[in-house]
């Protein structure tokens, strides 16, 4: 499976968000990763359905929709409705997580479940043969531009291990950078979401190469 790059609009400059991702998109992007977070699952407020609405006739991209929010069997419909491909859940957010996964399935849209760095991989044996990706945070969630936390490597490689021939994406989020994403690669995952090491640079395009090269 060759490794999929996922910027984060999180770094983006909002008053120009249709053209911030077709910039992505021309670099070579692979999936737009959007950060929705409520104020309370983390401590920031970001984005709801009407922005991923306004986005998705924007790119043909898969919009990959990274829930931070607590109770979120409540919005995944809108979230569906307005044009999500992957939604994905945090496990510490979800005490009927089996419902919440079918939720999104019944919707239509590929779902993944997130676990924070501190939470251990075995949660997800009991549902892996119902989701399309894992991802782990590298990262505590709520900002963008933090620092990788290397310590998740190994949750990684177990997570791999756990996936098998699976088909299913690992994919990793938080201070993935061209130094780090060699490791996470060598570690197991498929997935690269970067939000300030594309975002932040003034060639995007350069940045995905940069990444990609690793
Ligand atoms: C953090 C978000 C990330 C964030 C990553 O809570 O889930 O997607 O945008 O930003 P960087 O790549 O700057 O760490
Ligand atoms: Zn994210």
């Amino acid at each position: 499976m060759s490794v999929k790059i996922a910027p984060s609009i999180l770094s983006a400059n909002f008053a120009e968000l249709g053209k911030e991702i077709k910039d992505v998109e021309e670099g070579g992007a692979d999936y737009i990763h959007i950060d929705v977070m409520d104020g309370h699952f983390v401590p920031n407020i970001t984005i709801g359905p009407l922005i991923v609405e306004a986005v998705r006739p924007i790119t043909t991209l898969p919009l990959d929709v990274h829930l931070m929010i607590e109770n979120p069997d409540q919005y995944i419909p809108d979230f569906c409705k307005a044009g999500a491909d992957i939604i994905t859940v945090h496990v510490e957010a979800c005490p009927h997580l089996h419902r919440t996964i079918h939720l999104i399935k019944e919707n239509g849209v590929k779902a993944g479940v997130v676990l924070n760095p501190a939470t251990p991989v075995d949660v997800i044996k009991p549902i892996i043969d119902d989701i399309d990706m894992v991802l782990l945070m590298t990262v505590n969630p709520g900002f963008g531009g933090q620092s990788f936390i290397s310590s998740v490597l190994p949750k990684i490689t177990e997570v791999k291990e756990l996936v098998g021939d699976r088909d299913i994406e690992i994919e990793v989020d938080g201070g993935v950078n061209e130094m780090t994403a060699k490791q996470c690669v060598d570690a197991g995952a498929n997935v690269l979401v970067a939000g300030s090491a594309i975002y932040n640079q003034e060639d995007r395009h350069a940045a995905i190469a940069k990444i990609r090269q690793q």
